[in-house]
């Protein structure tokens, strides 16, 4: 069932049904400022199960437990150091994520057998309200399948997930468009396992030191792919790798910066800033499938802010592109795939 609520319109009933629905061992997609989750209660583990099973994801994955404030956080996490707090303080609600020790009794299922625990406080009405409803600490890796980039829209969880969700929230488009920091908060110092939403730059303002990345356990994993092979290009760049595609009888889908005029493209997105193409970079590569075209462009952009994360989710999406395209030099052509409907 899916519900409709506007982003920031909270809805008493909604909320309450998308609560009752989690307590109840169901599973409910619902939006964050990042992107789109599909909950169940962190502390039921055949509920947290049928996330895995539902996403086709591996179960040694870990999920991300989101609650509704940080006061929550003593019900999860076993030690809460300094440092966490102070990120918490200074990020809460918003797109951090803290890996801490866990609480011995949480499930094996939603740590993915681990130790530790990731968790945060999103920033979004709809969100909150649905947490709050539920008062129970909710699991919710990205509402998409294993592998697809993830959903920032109610009809990407939809056209992913199907019936396989119990209940979705849908108000609307998310706000940032790639998800949310992970930091190993342990130590005294952050430790990023996934860049995101909270920049290197920010998490600099509130500690003197951070460490560099540290992948998480999800980064073993083919992420964020469309069905159509993607390429990362210089913007001025993009012109000329389109002619030669389109030379050899391809048809190039392109993601590039507004004044950029790329003639033997499909546009499939423009951006103004990286911070709009963060918030349209997976809906864009979702709409290459549909488009049909043969290979998606994107345009590379700086790694400085959201850059990074941004840089990091082409740089997957690519890399499983490479799969079918032998020559990373872009000699050979890419290798059409079948596109979803
Ligand atoms: O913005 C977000 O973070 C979204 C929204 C829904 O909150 N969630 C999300 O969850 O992106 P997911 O499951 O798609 O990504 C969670 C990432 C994975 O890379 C996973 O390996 C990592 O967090 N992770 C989870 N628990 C961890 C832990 N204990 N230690 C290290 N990394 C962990
Ligand atoms: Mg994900």
């Amino acid at each position: 069932m899916r519900l409709t609520v506007g982003a920031h319109d909270v809805d008493r009933d909604v909320a309450a049904a998308a609560g009752a629905a989690l307590r109840d061992g169901r599973l409910v997609a619902f939006p964050t400022e990042t992107v789109y989750g599909l909950g169940a209660d962190a502390w039921n583990a055949a509920a947290v199960r049928r996330i895995f099973a539902a996403k086709g994801r591996p179960p040694d994955n870990p999920l991300i437990v989101h609650l509704a404030s940080a006061d929550a956080l003593p019900t999860v996490a076993a030690a809460i150091t300094p440092l966490a707090r102070r990120l918490a303080a200074r990020f809460w609600p918003g797109p951090l994520t803290l890996v801490l020790d866990a609480a011995p009794e949480l499930p094996s299922e939603t740590t993915g057998g681990l130790t530790t625990v990731a968790v945060r406080v999103p920033d979004h009405a709809v969100a909150h309200a649905v947490l709050a409803a539920a008062g129970v600490a909710v699991a919710a890796p990205s509402a998409n399948r294993s592998g697809r980039p993830s959903p920032t829209t109610a009809e990407h969880v939809a056209a992913d997930l199907g019936d396989r969700v119990d209940l979705l929230v849908d108000a609307g488009p998310t706000g940032v468009g790639v998800e949310s920091t992970v930091v190993d908060a342990r130590g005294t110092r952050p430790v990023v396992f996934r860049d995101g939403a909270v920049t290197r730059e920010l998490l600099g303002d509130a500690c003197s030191d951070v460490s560099p990345a540290a992948p998480s356990p999800g980064s073993r994993y083919r992420h964020y792919a469309p069905t159509c092979p993607v390429e990362v290009v210089a913007a001025d760049a993009l012109a000329a790798r389109a002619t030669a595609l389109a030379r050899r009888g391809l048809l190039p889908g392109v993601v590039t910066p507004h004044g950029q005029r790329v003639p033997d493209a499909v546009e499939i997105a423009r951006f103004s800033d990286v911070e709009e193409l963060a918030r349209e970079l997976y809906g864009a590569l979702r709409r290459a499938e549909t488009a049909g075209v043969d290979v998606l462009l994107c345009s590379a952009v700086p790694e400085v802010g959201v850059g990074r994360a941004v840089m990091d989710r082409l740089r997957r999406a690519a890399t499983a592109a490479d799969v079918t395209s032998t020559d990373p030099t872009h000699a050979d052509e890419p290798h059409a795939r079948p596109t979803t409907g």
